[in-house]
């Protein structure tokens, strides 16, 4: 069956009200918000389609008699001020309206290593589950918040996996543990930081933002369930904005003055929908499946592809892999800002689209080659802005690849396209991403459903537009890192099945001094503990025959080079790990700071980073499917945790 596209309007997410301003000690502005991520019903599927129950987050209590309360998947954008703390009480809120926990929407795996709440399985169920017989978890739903992105947030305010919490909910059975390992450690650190207290179902972080401006953003991070809690909706956007690299940093070369970028962006206050006319517009990628009944469709065995609505690689279903999870998850619709295909009715002029990919395991390739006319800029990443303008429409076929949490902040000029509708489209992958040019080396998205992404409707422009062309902008210098002091060689590894003959998952873990990668699982002691203040090259050796996009958590990086690998006939990197040829420089679009970065098959990743704040944080990769099995590792920054 099929879902109708380009009739629904594009949502722009609105701009999350404050609860208010808190004075710190010492003088400092905190912006302070309250919000929950509660459980509801959106329409994501076109008007007269079932509307679908999601989870997201919204404000609990707004300062201003304007502010807007709203629940959205994707959530609304925080907006932050360069170097101005931000604090969040995040509250687990998945209870029903008699105080009662709600279960998980989507089928979580209890034989993974996850956010297990001690004592609760056993105490619901009766037994607890087994690889021979699973049995989806169904009690009350543990959250934590990680905002993507941040740099020096202390480890109390990252959102540790293992730092989750459960609702305040009337009916948790005795026996139950209301939180992950480290919550009560951390809820110590927040109280001596900041002077908060956590309490059942919440916790309080806080957020310094003192690096550059940039588009962040938040989702859960539970241990082993992300992918099916992000599923379910809560994600959004957060911008930092001004300081010495921000907006008004930006100089047009013409004059030497201070650039136009397109804008405006939402502001506080405004209505949702809004019948403003934006120019900065965030747009967050996601892609889902859908049951006939409007419900979010994710699959609970390996042998969903038999008849399900969505498209899957087709795994053989085994024994000693886990029973639910999936190691790769591709849905079969696309959803930007909660709404599938939508469309969004433009002039003809520049806006600037700050883009995320926050699909499940799909790599994205934006293509925009059947717009007409259309001229695309990138001038940003995850780290701010680039340090020049990046003409994708000139110099890269109109393209822009975008792997899972990548951000691109875009303009694109409409200026010359015909009135008229025009498709965006993807052609990344329905499967796992190898690496290489799109239609020669792999076999684009259908384009039927997900190689469309959504439609601009393209109308005359009223007026002349004031913004700077992206050839005259002159971005903010950035400062590169110092020289590093520590190497560090890690491993992507394959593991394989002991029952067929093929790979089971991925795994991280550490590179020895012959080459040869050696695993390491999440619950194995640290190997990655950089003195603080310290500057380390952390070198990615990918073993398996996809890329994978490697997240560091609290620091921004800039990419250093990628070297080839000696490889076997399949293109894999056969052990011991060799280097060939030269090393090839980053990207134009990942020049700068990335907390991000595409690790291929068959090559070594190097990127840099300085490490300057104390605490326990992870590194990951960030397909969701695979950070949840075991592709994710703790680190430590400055002395070890007691
Ligand atoms: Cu976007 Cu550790 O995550
Ligand atoms: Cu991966």
């Amino acid at each position: 069956e099929q879902i109708p596209k380009y009739v629904s309007a594009l949502l722009v997410p609105p701009v999350m009200p404050r609860a208010g301003t808190i004075r710190q000690q010492g003088g400092a502005n905190v912006d302070y918000y309250e919000i929950s991520m509660r459980q509801f019903s959106q329409q994501v599927l076109p008007a007269g389609l079932p509307a679908t129950t999601v989870w997201g987050y919204g404000a609990v209590s707004a300062g201003s008699a304007r502010g807007l309360k709203v629940h959205h998947a994707p959530s609304l954008t925080i907006e932050a001020q360069w170097n101005r703390p931000v604090r969040v009480k995040w509250i687990n809120d998945l209870v029903d309206p008699d105080g009662n926990y709600l279960p998980h929407l989507l089928p979580i795996d209890p034989t993974l290593h996850w956010a297990n709440p001690p004592g609760g399985e056993a105490e619901r169920d009766g037994q607890p589950s087994s690889l021979e017989d699973p049995k989806p978890y169904t009690g009350p739903v543990p959250m934590v918040t990680h905002l993507h992105g941040a740099v020096a947030v202390g480890d109390e305010s990252d959102g540790y996996p293992e730092a989750w919490y459960l609702p305040a909910a009337e009916d948790i059975p005795a026996g139950y543990a209301h939180s992950g390992t480290w919550y009560d450690f951390f809820a110590g650190k927040a109280a001596s930081r900041f002077g908060v207290t956590w309490g059942p179902g919440f916790a309080t972080f806080q957020y310094p933002n003192p690096d550059r401006a940039r588009t962040e953003w938040y989702h859960d991070h539970s241990l082993g369930m992300t992918r099916a809690n992000v599923y379910a909706g809560p994600a959004g956007f957060y911008l930092i904005r001004g300081g010495p690299s921000g907006d008004k940093a930006v100089l047009d070369t013409r004059s030497g003055t201070t650039a136009v970028l397109p804008g405006p962006a939402p502001k506080e206050g405004d209505d949702f929908p809004s019948r403003k006319e934006y120019g900065e517009i965030a747009l967050a990628i996601q892609d889902r499946a859908f049951n006939a009944d409007g419900s979010l469709f994710y699959p609970d065995s390996r042998e969903f592809f038999d008849g399900a609505t969505a498209e899957a690689p087709g795994f053989i279903p085994d024994t000693d892999l886990s029973p639910i999870w999936n190691p790769e998850f591709f849905g079969n619709t696309i959803i930007v800002n909660g709404t599938t295909w939508p469309f969004a009715t433009v002039r003809q002029r520049r806006y600037r689209l700050r883009m995320l990919n926050g699909c499940q395991s799909r790599f994205l390739i934006l293509d925009f080659t059947g717009i007409p006319g259309v001229e695309v800029w990138q001038i940003g990443n995850e780290g701010g802005f680039l340090p020049a303008p990046v003409n994708l429409t000139a110099d890269h076929g109109n393209r822009l690849l975008m792997a899972l949490a990548e951000r691109a902040d875009l303009i694109v000029d409409f200026t010359h396209v015909p009135v008229g509708s025009h498709v965006l489209g993807n052609v990344g992958p329905d499967e796992p991403f190898g690496g290489g040019e799109p239609v020669d080396d792999f076999d684009a998205a259908d384009p039927d459903s997900t190689g469309q992404v959504m439609q601009f409707r393209v109308v005359p422009a009223v007026a002349p537009d004031p913004t700077t062309p992206p050839q005259f902008l002159q971005l903010p210098a950035i400062t590169p890192l110092p020289a590093a002091s520590t190497t560090r060689r890690l491993a992507l590894i394959e593991m394989m099945s002991a029952s067929w003959d093929g790979p089971a998952q991925a795994l991280l873990g550490t590179v020895d001094g012959s080459g040869m990668p050696r695993e390491e699982m999440w619950a194995d002691p640290v190997t990655e503990n950089p003195t603080l203040g310290s500057t380390e090259v952390w070198e990615f050796y990918n073993f398996t025959a996809d890329a994978h996009p490697i997240h560091v958590h609290e620091v921004a990086f800039e990419v250093v080079d990628r070297q080839a690998l000696v490889t076997n006939d399949d293109g894999e990197t056969e052990p011991p790990a060799r280097l060939v040829g030269v090393p090839r420089a980053p990207e134009a679009w990942e020049v700068g700071v990335k907390d991000t970065v595409i690790a291929y098959p068959g090559e070594v990743t190097r990127v840099k980073a300085r490490f300057l704040t104390a605490g326990r944080y992870v590194w990951h990769c960030h397909i969701l499917e695979h950070e949840d099995n075991e592709m994710m590792r703790p680190y430590q920054i400055g002395p070890d945790q007691p």
